[in-house]
């Protein structure tokens, strides 16, 4: 990047890293909360097993208003799985105070772990169990990677690039890439913390992103890249950032295509004009969604089909995850009944879910359909059997339909009504209108997905 560049951007970071840096109450606060969690689980744990406060709190890159508290307990290696959970759960469970107010939940990652909610001053707790170890070949379980993540950033990342780290997480969120969740499918606080040290500092990465070309495979310990074709192949991805902990595991594994696109536009518009509006500027409202959608389907003819579930209060990772197959399943079957979405998305917000489709108004009555090239004697035969009306184009014979559904509410109602995700219930159709709470969720997603 330009020297002169650099110079215009660094009063812009200089000033959204005192906004982003946890202040001193902060700090303070969360040091407080992890104290007395820490000494609290120091009385009730035996000897054998080691605390530890992991996640980005502990290592120092954690942004204001984000310091969630991740503690381990870490038990030997020698006992047995069932017995460590168990064990782990109890401990927790001891902890916590219900007459100062405090509640848990459980919660599931590979295992079960415990989150310790106070509510003066609002922090969480995570306490995980998982087994102590040295050397990622002794894993239990992923979550057990995590001590060694500790040891690698601490040991590895200067003050300054602590900050960048922050600058990083704060900048992917604003645009909606920060996150290893299914919601997101973006980049992870960890991954943050190895592109920084990878690439030397926030500026050296975003600069990387400007110019991004993949194949792209990062080894984070040695700081060296690779383009070797067997690599990609093995991680089954073509964005590889190997563990400096774990040459087995690629950080970047959950990074959607779209997760790196979004995340290499927005860095060639920072890096043309940077302005701290990139890292928390001029959110849009969600006021009145519902009338803002009209206004989009009015400006664009579109229609917008709404299929509207009822989740359950379970891991959202779960639900994301069904509803992003469900949008493709339904998108596929539009497409070879003759409707060719022009966008759709999905999104969920505690009990409700929303798949949404916005289309071209559809009234048709016959689709045609590519069947088997001509040189295939058998299949074109039963492919002019089964249909009375063919013709070929190129080398290829297509068939004409009458087809079975004449517009798109007609086809999404049948699919709906055949075969939804285990999780989605109460599945409903709705064109051009929904309450308010699901407009919201649609808008919002719409506003996330087109301002790139
Ligand atoms: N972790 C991981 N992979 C994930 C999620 C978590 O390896 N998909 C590990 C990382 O070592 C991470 C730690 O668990 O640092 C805690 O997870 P989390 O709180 O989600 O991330 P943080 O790094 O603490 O980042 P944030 O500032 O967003 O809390
Ligand atoms: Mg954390």
């Amino acid at each position: 990047m330009a020297a002169g560049k650099q110079m215009g951007m660094q009063p812009v970071l200089d000033r959204v890293l005192r906004e982003i840096r946890p202040g001193r109450s902060e700090i303070e606060a969360t040091a407080a909360v992890s104290n007395e969690v820490m000494g609290r689980l120091k009385k009730a744990v035996p000897k054998s097993v080691e605390i530890i406060l992991a996640g980005s709190v502990a290592r120092g890159t954690q942004t204001s208003g984000n310091s969630d508290i991740d503690i381990f307990l870490l038990f030997p290696r020698s006992m047995d799985k069932e017995a460590m959970e168990k064990e782990g759960m109890r401990i927790a469970k001891r902890v916590v105070k219900r007459a100062k107010g405090e509640s848990y939940v459980i919660k599931y990652a590979e295992h079960p772990y415990l989150q310790l909610i106070f509510r003066d001053p609002p922090v969480k707790a995570d306490i995980v169990p998982a087994y102590k170890i040295r050397d990622s070949f002794e894993m239990g379980s992923s979550v057990d990677r995590t001590q060694l993540h500790n040891l690698f950033v601490m040991g590895s990342l200067s003050a300054r690039q602590k900050d960048d780290v922050r600058l990083l997480k704060a900048f992917m969120r604003f645009h909606g890439v920060y996150g290893a969740e299914a919601e997101r499918e973006g980049f992870s606080g960890y991954l943050c913390e190895l592109l920084v040290h990878h690439y030397g500092s926030f500026a050296a990465a975003l600069g990387a992103f400007c110019s991004m070309r993949l194949p792209l495979c990062i080894d984070a310990k040695s700081r060296k890249t690779s383009g070797d074709p067997q690599v990609f192949k093995r991680f089954g991805s073509d964005f590889v950032v190997i563990d400096p902990t774990d040459s087995n595991r690629n950080v970047a594994a959950v990074v959607s295509k779209a997760a790196m696109a979004r995340m290499v536009l927005a860095s060639r518009r920072f890096e043309a004009s940077p302005s701290a509006r990139f890292f928390y500027g001029a959110e849009f409202s969600d006021e009145r969604s519902m009338a803002k959608l009209r206004r989009i389907a009015r400006e664009t003819g579109l229609d917008i089909y709404f299929a509207t579930f009822r989740v359950p209060d379970i891991s959202r990772d779960i639900i994301f995850q069904q509803l992003g197959r469900l949008e493709v399943r339904l998108w596929k079957s539009l497409r070879e009944s003759s409707f060719d979405p022009v966008l759709s998305l999905h999104n969920s917000r505690g009990r409700e879910a929303v798949v949404a489709f916005f289309l071209n108004r559809y009234r048709i009555t016959a689709v045609a359909r590519q069947g088997p090239e001509v040189f295939m004697e058998k299949a074109c035969e039963a492919f002019a059997k089964r249909h009375g009306t063919v013709y070929v184009d190129g080398y290829r014979m297509v068939s004409v339909d009458r087809a079975q559904y004449g517009n798109p509410a007609e086809l999404l109602r049948a699919e709906l009504a055949d075969d939804v995700p285990s999780h989605l219930s109460d599945a409903r159709l709705r064109v051009n209108s929904v309450p308010e709470r699901i407009a919201k969720l649609v808008y919002r997603k719409y506003m996330e997905k087109t301002v790139v």
